[in-house]
């Protein structure tokens, strides 16, 4: 099967870490006769001064009408871009693994977690209004959305070490009341499955402290996304933190980092890009019963850890690598992988 993969390059670092991650996926692709077939998309900040907006029509349908899409990050336009693809798309999971990897200066050398974020509404649904004195964001939680992210926390825990956390603030918000209740109705069809509930300003404290003791945070899609820096903080770099956006038919991948305007170019780490491109053919092999797309995403995360314990780091991570090394390296090793 040919698969279309609709690519977006974005901005900042975007673009390097999309190319270093598109060589390494073409190394791979010649070596296990993969057909991925990839149509560059515009969307961003450039994309917005070139045409007047940030998401163009013709880059919104070469998305949706290809089997999944690999993006980079954007820069000041990412509501107008990854907020409107998500709804649009109703790509209403966000999951986002936080692992320690090897050699990777972390906190601890022992946390596997992963963050389910519901990514459809809560505070970034969009209803807002401002003034030069007043604004307001309206903070959305449904019945629907929330069960059905909850099931997807619940279905992945039963893979892992059976635990879920919910994360909100009950105590303070009816929004997240609802949130509550919902998960805990979904949690009475996992019995095998144990649940706690924690405040989220205790889950900040608890993912530094003792990240150990998560195995699924579920959570709203806030919450989600200040959580998921924070273990990639705790794991030791955004640099290796991927995700992916999933509804039922299409799925999305991207790093959980943004443009980083902050650091100096060629030096971005592009491994969070190569796993959330990894994560893209796990799914993909899942979804069309592909074989020899299961074992490429194999060869491909054995690749990226042959590299790190090799420390071939960029500097977030304490080296002086490029963002080319790093690609070199992890062709290198898909090389010696056949
Ligand atoms: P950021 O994630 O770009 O950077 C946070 C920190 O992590 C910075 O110190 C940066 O240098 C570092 N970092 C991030 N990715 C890295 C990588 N691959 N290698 C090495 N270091 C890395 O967050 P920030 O600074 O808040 O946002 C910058 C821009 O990105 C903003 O315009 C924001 O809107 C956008 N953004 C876009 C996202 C998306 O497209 N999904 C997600 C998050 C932010
Ligand atoms: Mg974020």
């Amino acid at each position: 099967m040919k698969y279309v993969v609709a690519v977006i390059p974005g901005d900042g670092i975007g673009p390097d870490v999309v190319q270093a991650t598109l060589e390494v996926l073409k190394a791979l692709g010649n070596t296990f006769s993969l057909s991925l077939d990839f149509k560059y998309v515009e969307a961003g900040d450039a994309a917005k001064i070139r045409y007047g907006v940030a998401l163009p029509d013709e880059s919104y349908q070469t998305i949706s009408s290809s089997n999944a899409c690999l993006k980079g990050p954007v820069g000041e336009s990412a509501k107008q871009v990854i907020i409107v693809l998500r709804q649009r798309l109703n790509l209403y999971a966000n999951i986002r693994p936080a692992v320690t990897l090897p050699n990777v200066p972390s906190l601890y050398n022992d946390v596997d977690l992963v963050v389910v974020r519901e990514n459809t509404e809560g505070l970034y649904k969009g209803i807002e209004d401002k003034t030069s004195e007043y604004a307001f964001s309206v903070r959305v939680v449904t019945r629907e959305a929330s069960i059905r992210i909850a099931k997807i926390a619940y279905e992945m825990a039963m893979k892992r070490r059976r635990k879920v956390t919910i994360v909100h603030k009950a105590n303070v918000l009816s929004s997240c009341e609802l949130f509550s209740k919902c998960c805990l109705d979904v949690a009475k069809d996992y019995s095998e499955v144990e649940t706690d509930q924690m405040y989220v300003d205790n889950a900040s404290y608890q993912l530094v402290k003792n990240p150990q003791r998560f195995d699924v945070i579920l959570t709203t899609n806030m919450f989600g996304d200040i959580l998921s820096d924070e273990a990639a903080g705790v794991v030791g770099s955004l640099g290796v933190s991927p995700s992916m956006n999933l509804g039922d038919q299409f799925g999305l991948f991207e790093p959980v980092h943004g443009s980083a305007p902050d650091i100096p170019k060629g030096t971005a780490n592009p491994l969070a890009t190569m796993m959330s491109a990894r994560l893209m053919l796990e799914w993909l092999a899942e979804k069309y019963r592909d074989g020899a797309m299961k074992e490429a995403s194999g060869i491909l995360w054995d690749a990226i850890v042959q590299t790190l314990r090799k420390k071939i780091f960029t500097p977030d991570l304490g080296g002086s690598s490029t963002t080319k090394h790093v690609a070199n390296a992890v062709i290198e090793e898909i090389a010696k992988a056949v």
